[in-house]
C-alpha cells in the first residue's frame, strides 16, 4: 500500500527528463543519484568524465544517467546536453538544475579581474544560458500537462554578502535577482522556479576555488553534508517551493540581516588592516 505523502506533491521524478549541471561531486552528485532512484532520467553534466561514470555506477539504474562531459560555460556542452535530453522524450524537459558553481576567497583589491569574470561566467552567465536554451523544452512539458521546474542552486551569500568573497557574493546575488524575475515571468507558462540557498556544505567546493591560496576555508556556524542539501533541494522541487534557505546558521545570517542590515554591516566589517 502506498503511504500518503505528508505534503502536496507538485512535481514528480517518475519518468521525468532532467538536466543537472555539476553532477560529478557534492550536491549535484547526490541530487542526481536521488533523482535516478526515484525514476528520473538525468542528463548529468561536468568536466570530470571518470566521476560521471562513477556516478552512473553508484545508481541502481546506470542507463538512466546520461553523461555529458564539458565546461558549462561552453556552448557546445550545452548543445550536447540539450540534444541528449531531446532524445529521451521528443524535446520535453521536466527539470533543469543549475548547480555547477565555483568560489573564490580573498580581498577584491588583491584579485585579478579574471577571478571576477570566471566566477560570474560559471555561477551566473552559465545558468542564464542553460535556462534560455531549456525554456522551449520546459514549455513543451507544461503544454503536455507537466509541472516543469527550473531549480537554481544559490547560496545564503546571495542574500547577505560577506567580506573576502566579493566575486562569489556578486554571482549569487545576480543569480538570486534574475531567479526572482524569472519566477514572476514564467508563472503564466506553468514553469516553476525554485531557488535553493545552502550554507556551508562539506563538498569538494573548497578544493577548487578560483585563483585562491590552497587551504582556505569558509567561516560558518555548522555545515551540512551534500546528501542533506540534495534532499532539501529535491523536496523543494517536489513541493513547488519558490525559495528555501538551508541550515540554522544560514537562516540566522539571512534573517538577522533582513531585520537589521546596519548591525550585520558592523559585525562583518573588517578592521585594523
Ligand atoms: N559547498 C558549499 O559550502 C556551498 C554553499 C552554498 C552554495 N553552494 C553551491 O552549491 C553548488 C554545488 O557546489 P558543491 O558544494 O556541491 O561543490 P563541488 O563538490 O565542488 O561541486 C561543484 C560541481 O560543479 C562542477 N563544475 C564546476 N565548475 C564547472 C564548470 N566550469 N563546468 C562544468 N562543471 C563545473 C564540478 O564538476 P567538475 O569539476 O567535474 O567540472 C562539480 O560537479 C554550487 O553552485 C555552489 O556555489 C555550495
Amino acid at each position: 500500500m502506498n503511504m500518503p505523502l505528508p505534503f502536496q506533491q507538485v512535481w514528480s521524478p517518475e519518468d521525468a527528463v532532467t538536466i543537472v549541471t555539476g553532477a560529478s561531486s557534492g550536491i549535484g552528485f547526490e541530487l542526481t543519484r536521488m533523482l535516478v532512484e526515484e525514476g528520473a532520467h538525468v542528463v548529468a553534466v561536468a568536466r570530470r568524465q571518470q566521476r560521471l561514470t562513477e556516478l552512473a555506477n553508484a545508481t541502481s539504474c546506470p542507463e538512466r544517467v546520461h553523461c555529458i562531459v564539458g565546461d558549462v560555460t561552453d556552448a557546445s556542452t550545452r548543445e550536447k546536453a540539450m540534444a541528449a535530453a531531446d532524445s529521451l522524450r521528443d524535446g520535453r524537459l521536466d527539470l533543469l538544475v543549475n548547480n555547477a558553481g565555483v568560489g573564490a576567497i580573498g580581498p577584491f583589491a588583491e584579485a585579478s579581474p579574471e577571478r571576477m569574470r570566471r566566477v560570474m561566467e560559471v555561477n551566473f552567465f552559465a545558468p542564464v544560458d542553460w535556462t534560455r536554451d531549456a525554456l522551449p523544452r520546459l514549455r513543451q512539458a507544461a503544454q503536455e500537462g507537466g509541472h516543469p521546474v527550473i531549480c537554481n542552486i544559490g547560496s545564503v551569500l546571495g542574500h547577505r554578502a560577506v567580506p573576502d568573497k566579493s566575486e562569489y557574493c556578486a554571482s549569487k546575488f545576480a543569480l538570486h535577482g534574475w531567479n526572482d524575475s524569472l519566477r514572476a515571468e514564467l508563472v503564466g507558462d506553468g514553469i516553476g522556479v525554485t531557488l535553493v540557498s545552502p550554507s556551508t556544505t562539506r563538498s569538494e567546493f573548497f578544493d577548487s576555488l578560483v585563483e585562491t591560496d590552497p587551504g582556505q576555508k569558509s567561516a560558518s556556524v555548522g555545515s551540512w553534508p551534500p546528501t542533506r542539501v540534495a534532499q532539501a533541494a529535491l523536496l523543494a522541487i517536489k513541493r513547488g517551493r519558490s525559495e528555501v534557505i538551508l541550515s540554522l546558521g544560514g537562516k540566522a545570517l539571512v534573517y538577522a540581516d533582513r531585520m537589521s542590515p546596519p548591525v550585520m554591516n558592523g559585525l562583518l566589517a573588517k578592521r585594523g588592516r
